[in-house]
């Protein structure tokens, strides 16, 4: 019965496709060459052209992960300036991971589409799927986690949010792009089953569990070509094999080769220079199709995908020309396409919600957190992150926020008038922030360097300079001496998009600006020092992580990230982010660094094959400073009563919450299979909700079971709780 309404269902979709081609096909014979030539390539930065006499608009894109960018200028790196395009800033796709919560993760993507929507977009550029193979990648914040598995679950849940909208997401970047330097033109080398094991898995999940519209190719090369003319990743694999009928569109600049880009299955070229002519799919191809060099074929087969796609998106009315976008005529007119909004109060709540899940409480030795109403009359705040914005940085992924709660403003707000709450600088960046409108936007040159980032002369003098030596002595003496005076003292550090960003990688995992010598010195007079981390990537901690008793770890959480911080910090709400990457104690004790190479010029050999993240220091007895799906709670979990329910994938335990607070666990489930060359591999997690004293049952549905496979239930990687099977070994 199940089986005859799967394949009804199967015949109604195929049924479906096969219309939306038939009107492509219809489309495409009544297009010229130079119209369907329009249509491969960028006419704006963000624009393919459209043929309106056909009714066929442009596709209008937008990056990126965090949140709607704002408007640029068709043809110039200048935010157009309207004011009128601020937007709900969501946590980046690292404090999405950390949630380890798949609803969480669609209800970001359905936010991010919704607001895509409400922007006139048709394609979002993201989300970006990368595996975090070294912690110094600096895109890491953009990218989900070290796991292909946990990646793989979480974006296909945030695609199929962003898509409900009539809005596609676009899966970048594929593949094999975990380095920023020499990003144009590295060459990965890695054996295939290591590629197939570790860097492919999410982009497939994100084809078959997410149904994403789009792909983008990445920048770098793989097997010596370039990923975005590649026969073997976009044709053999993502088309043949997977059978992928969307669209591939380049990264901005990632086509070289007018033939290559033209026969491969690449079907937009998008680029950062203005010439949208000269651009490789443009006139460069017509004319190589007119003198009989290239098969107008080739062109056909590209324009017939945007089609369906587009019809897919309800954006082709048929037989009806005029497609009118806000701003345009007013409302849309386009059939049954879903309008969306930007900025509503609902988007913030949802931020706000997935902001809480995402902070990760790393140590609470003494239990001073959550803080007692005693120590919350006269705080201090130490540290630059306490009042730093985050959202309008890092690259492509910028955000014009709405607005931004950082975590000092989080917390006065929460504490209101009956307590002090004092900020001391600490430390200081000494990056001085262009004026707006003065600095040319770093993407105009991001194709010169290799794509790499030219870091702001202003910040290189500065950060040599005696003048900024002198300032940082001074403020960490005025911050060590304010320190004794306070109930409570939390210092607020980490990284800003200076180091978490595109076009570069960080040299090593070390907090900048002097904060390890401040962290140490405020250790000495406060013992009770609490720690809060603000980064898109770990750090090392090593020169005071044994001192310190409390530690409390942010990623980019977005526009409410310093309300969910206090939050946590007052106890309104128990943490249950859990580390989606291994927290090294040096990047030296990632395989990266240990086996492989990382950052070459080149190319770059993946020496360590798919021995990437936890897999390879679990394999080695490499400790890290926090494990994979490692975080703490304000409670305790019990776990009893592991069952794998024959004849089924479904994994179960009973977990009791033996604490006094209601909490959120993450249910882990690592397989660990005789003759597998991987100690364990993540297989299922769930989250779950236990009201204090009480118990839950929890199922793990993992993909397949191995009866000859142990499975590890457990808190994290390393704190396994409970076994089964492998009995029969
Ligand atoms: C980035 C992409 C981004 C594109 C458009 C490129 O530099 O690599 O991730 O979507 O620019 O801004």
């Amino acid at each position: 019965m199940e089986n005859k309404k799967q394949q009804d269902q199967i015949t109604q979709e195929e049924v479906k496709d096969q219309k939306l081609k038939e009107y492509a096909e219809k489309l495409l014979h009544q297009l010229t060459l130079e119209e369907k030539i329009g249509m491969i390539h960028g006419a704006q930065f963000f624009q393919t052209g459209g043929a309106a006499r056909l009714g066929i608009p442009p596709l209008v894109m937008s990056d990126g992960p965090m949140g709607v960018r704002q408007e640029f200028l068709p043809s110039q790196w200048k935010p157009v300036g309207n004011r009128d395009d601020y937007v709900t800033y969501l946590p980046c796709n690292s404090a999405v991971a950390s949630t380890w919560n798949r609803k969480i993760a669609y209800e970001i993507g359905s936010v991010l589409g919704e607001e895509a929507r409400g922007r006139g977009k048709d394609v979002i550029l993201g989300p970006g799927v990368n595996i975090k193979r070294s912690p110094l990648c600096g895109r890491n914040f953009e990218y989900f986690s070290e796991d292909p598995y946990l990646t793989g679950e979480l974006a296909a849940a945030y695609i199929r949010g962003v898509q409900i909208w009539d809005v596609a997401a676009c899966v970048k970047h594929f593949a094999a792009n975990n380095q920023e330097t020499e990003r144009l033109w590295v060459d990965v080398e890695i054996d295939e089953e290591s590629l197939r094991e570790i860097y492919l898995p999410a982009f497939y999940d994100a084809v078959k569990k997410g149904g994403v519209h789009a792909v983008m190719g990445a920048y770098n090369k793989v097997y010596g070509e370039h990923c975005c003319e590649s026969e073997f990743l976009l044709n053999r694999v993502l088309r043949q094999e997977w059978g992928f009928e969307g669209v591939v569109i380049s990264d901005w600049g990632g086509v070289h080769d007018t033939r290559k880009a033209a026969e491969s299955q690449l079907d937009i070229e998008m680029s950062v220079t203005d010439n949208f002519d000269d651009y490789f799919m443009a006139r460069p191809l017509l004319e190589k199709i007119k003198a009989g060099e290239i098969r107008e074929e080739a062109v056909d087969r590209k324009v017939k995908r945007i089609l369906v796609f587009m019809q897919k998106l309800h954006m082709l009315n048929e037989g009806e020309p005029g497609n009118s976008r806000p701003g345009g005529e007013g409302k849309e007119t386009c059939g049954k396409r879903r309008a969306g909004a930007y900025n509503t109060q609902e988007h913030r709540q949802k931020a706000l919600e997935a902001a809480r899940e995402s902070i990760v409480l790393l140590k609470n030795d003494q239990g001073l957190l959550p803080l007692k109403p005693e120590k919350q009359k006269r705080i201090l705040l130490v540290g630059e992150n306490a009042r730093q914005l985050h959202a309008d940085g890092g690259g492509s992924a910028e955000i014009q926020a709405l607005y931004e709660i950082s975590p000092l403003m989080g917390l006065k707000s929460h504490l209101g008038g009956n307590a002090t709450v004092t900020f001391a600088q600490g430390y200081c960046s000494g990056v001085e922030k262009g004026k707006e409108g003065q600095e040319p936007n770093w993407q105009e040159k991001s194709l010169e360097n290799g794509g790499a980032r030219q870091k702001g002369e202003a910040e290189d003098v500065l950060s040599q300079s005696t003048e900024l030596k002198r300032k940082r002595k001074e403020l960490l003496e005025e911050a060590v001496r304010l320190a004794a005076d306070y109930d409570t003292v939390i210092f607020v550090g980490g990284l800003d998009h200076t180091q978490d960003c595109e076009g570069n990688d960080r040299e090593d995992m070390k907090l900048p600006y002097g904060q390890d010598l401040l962290i140490r010195k405020l250790l000495e007079v406060r013992k009770d020092l609490i720690i809060v981390l603000v980064a898109g990537s770990p750090v090392e901690m090593g020169s005071w992580i044994g001192q310190a008793d409390t530690v409390v770890w942010s990623w980019y959480a977005g526009m409410e990230g310093g309300n969910a911080l206090a939050d946590v910090l007052l106890g309104n709400v128990n943490p249950s982010g859990r580390l989606p990457e291994t927290f090294y104690k040096t990047h030296l004790d990632c395989s990266a660094h240990a086996v492989g190479e990382f950052g070459g010029a080149k190319s770059v050999a993946y020496r360590e094959g798919s021995y990437v993240g936890y897999r390879y220091n679990d394999q080695y007895g490499v400790e890290p400073q926090f494990c994979f799906g490692f975080g703490l709670s304000y409670t305790s979990f019990v776990y009893s009563d592991a069952r794998l329910d024959s004849g089924t994938n479904r994994i179960s335990c009973t977990v009791e919450n033996t604490g006094e607070r209601d909490g959120s666990e993450v249910v882990q489930v690592y397989e660990r299979k005789k003759g597998s060359k991987f100690f364990q591999e993540l297989r299922g997690f769930e989250k779950c909700f236990v009201k204090a004293g009480q118990k839950a049952r929890v199922v793990v549905e993992i993909e397949k079971t191995d009866e000859d496979a142990v499975y590890c239930i457990g808190s994290s990687s390393r704190d396994i709780r409970l076994t089964l099977g492998g009995n029969r070994n």
